[in-house]
């Protein structure tokens, strides 16, 4: 028997902050980072708090480091909280995550409740039982998985992400993308999650470029930011793949942003998972035939399954361009000795990755060596 639940509750429109009135907390901790004070976007939060008790910690720095967490562990044990809120990108939500759960494994904590409002449309992290924490003296990113980590309300308002920079809107999307297509050809993939894998990936192909060429396209950016939150209700279901598994161990090493790490492998990761590269083949893997799916829907779908995988792999190529986005890690500044060097480590960490399991086609060390040889 397999089970479908949302634990989450979305709200989402430009009111949605409004949710934020009807809490019934008396003491909020609000984990975030320097740009969301700076630019007082916070202030969207704190006006809906009046005559409540509220903590801002706002130390976030992307990739969110275990020191960071470790400071605001005791920042939380210290400041008892019963309710926490995350504001900012997959980093500040991510933080918020491992304090919650590390604070509540060390000390006598009442519940708290956790909101989660993100300010990127990237990582869905807002509505996933997933948090990555980065351990910088040994260059690699730990994924904790664990459903206490879910939020019980996310909220979508689509007026935070107007002030994102295009090149933050093109790594974040190109993350929703690899959310999505990872899901929707994930080995736990079921009908519930394709659903929410194909709208999350039709609109990053739709909505993406246009949200990036312009940020008063309203249109665009809500679109993102819900197709960021689908990809996340889907993935949290299904896990991710090899992709994932190796931009953890690429992003915690070089410090590469994630969503372009993953733009970066993307493309070599479909024709890979595809396995189209025989021409006489009329016997698709399951893979090849659901990234041939979303072409179709995309309106890019070929006279055969080949083909449309390739369109859909083109279409991505082309969307990096039009982004101006790096297409090589050699492009992002990477010394190619460097990168050489770490190879073997990075595929070693990948296949010990969790995101690894759950890939379609079943991964070898020399298989991973062949994709970073072809993304360098
Ligand atoms: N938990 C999950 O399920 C999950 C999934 C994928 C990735 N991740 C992790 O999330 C992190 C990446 O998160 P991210 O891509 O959202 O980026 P981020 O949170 O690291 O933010 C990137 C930058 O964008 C800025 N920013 C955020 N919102 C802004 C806004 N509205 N306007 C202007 N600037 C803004 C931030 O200040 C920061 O400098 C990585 O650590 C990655 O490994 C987590
Ligand atoms: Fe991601």
């Amino acid at each position: 028997m397999e089970e479908f639940k949302i634990q989450t509750a979305v709200c989402f429109g430009a009111d949605a902050l409004n949710c934020l009135k009807n809490l019934t907390a008396s003491r909020i901790f609000i984990v975030t980072d320097p740009f969301m004070v700076e630019s007082k976007m916070v202030d969207r939060i704190t006006e809906q708090l009046k005559e409540k008790e509220y903590m801002i910690f706002s130390n976030v720095v992307p990739d969110p480091p275990l020191e960071l967490v470790v400071e605001g562990v005791r920042e939380v044990m210290a400041y008892k909280p019963d309710t926490v809120i995350a504001l900012g990108g997959g980093s500040a939500i991510d933080e918020a995550k491992a304090i919650m759960h590390f604070s509540k494994q060390i000390g006598d904590l009442p519940d708290m409740e956790f909101i989660a409002v993100p300010t990127t449309s990237g990582t869905g992290s807002e509505v996933t039982s997933f948090a990555v924490i980065t351990d910088k003296d040994k260059g690699v990113k730990y994924p904790l998985v664990d459903k206490s980590l879910l939020p019980d309300i996310a909220v979508l308002d689509p007026g935070l992400v107007k002030s994102l920079p295009p090149s933050i809107v093109a790594d974040t999307g190109m993350d929703v993308l690899t959310h999505a297509l990872e899901a929707y050809v994930s080995t736990k993939a079921n009908a519930f999650t394709d659903a929410l894998a194909e709208k999350a990936a039709v609109t990053v192909l739709k909505y993406l470029v246009k949200s990036y060429e312009s940020p008063v396209d309203m249109e665009a950016r809500e679109q993102m930011h819900y197709a960021s939150c689908m990809a996340g209700l889907a993935f949290d279901m299904t896990s991710l793949g090899v992709n994932h598994a190796i931009a953890h161990n690429i992003g915690g090493k070089f410090g590469v942003a994630h969503g372009r790490t993953n733009a970066i492998l993307l493309p070599y990761v479909i024709a890979y998972n595809a396995e189209i590269q025989d021409y006489n083949t009329k016997e698709y893997k399951t893979a090849a035939k659901k990234y041939a799916a979303i072409a179709s829907l995309y309106g890019i779908g070929g006279v055969n399954i080949r083909s449309a995988v390739k369109n859909l792999i083109h279409q991505i190529q082309k969307m990096q361009k039009l982004m101006k986005m790096p297409v090589s890690f050699k492009e992002c500044g990477l010394k190619p000795d460097e990168f050489h060097k770490a190879e073997e480590q990075i595929a070693e960490g990948a296949l010990a990755d969790g995101c690894i399991v759950t890939n379609p086609r079943v991964v070898s060390k020399k298989d991973i060596l062949d994709i970073l040889k072809q993304a360098l």
